[in-house]
């Protein structure tokens, strides 16, 4: 284990079983709705990029993979809901089935914006693949169809998750000492 890991939340075994699992429901709930240009995954850099690379290969349908790059204003720990569109999509999502993979839900301000964002744009369906939620006092209420592990208040990193950039090739997700930020 890396010396700035306190704890470890998911192993590398139980995070390829849980994102296994995801793949498996999106695939069932799906096989019926999803036309032959199948489910548009869109993640949001940088951290979602490593769960969505995974959960991608365990859709047994057709999918395409597109990206949006978000900056939250604020010093990167707490968000504010403030954003701006640093990436758009590179995928026309009207009329398509789309689901938003995304590291870690907290207070749920981004992705509200994101989701709004998203509609305006008249997309068939749009769900929501959460690898994490943190239990959290203030959380804006999202519906996410799909959540992968509930998480305590804690500053988490790995799996895609970083400090300062850093962390986010962790194999798995822990809890980063406090003393370390
Ligand atoms: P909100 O509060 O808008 O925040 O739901 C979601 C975004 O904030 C980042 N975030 C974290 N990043 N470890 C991280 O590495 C954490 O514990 C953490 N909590 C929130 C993340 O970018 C997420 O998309
Ligand atoms: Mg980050």
């Amino acid at each position: 284990m890396h010396s700035d890991i306190a704890e470890v939340l998911f192993t590398e075994d139980e995070i390829a079983e849980r994102v296994s699992e995801i793949g498996r429901a999106i695939t069932r709930d799906y096989a019926h709705t999803a036309d032959e240009n199948g489910i548009v995954l869109i993640s949001v850099l940088r951290g979602a990029a490593i769960f969505m690379a995974d959960l991608a290969r365990k859709i047994e349908l057709p999918v395409e993979m597109d990206y949006m790059a978000i900056s939250s204003y604020g010093n990167g720990a707490k968000s504010s809901g403030v954003v701006r569109i640093l990436k758009d999509l590179t995928s026309e999502i009207e009329g398509r089935h789309v689901i938003v993979a995304e590291d870690i839900l907290d207070s749920g301000l981004t992705l509200t914006y994101l989701l709004k964002n998203l509609a305006s744009r008249h997309p068939a369906s749009v769900e929501v693949a959460t690898l994490l939620r943190k239990q959290t006092r203030a959380q804006a209420k999202i519906d996410c169809k799909y959540i992968g592990f509930e998480c305590p208040d804690e500053f988490i990193v790995g799996y895609g998750l970083d400090f300062a950039e850093r962390y986010r090739n962790l194999p798995y997700i822990g809890i980063l000492k406090p003393e370390v930020y």
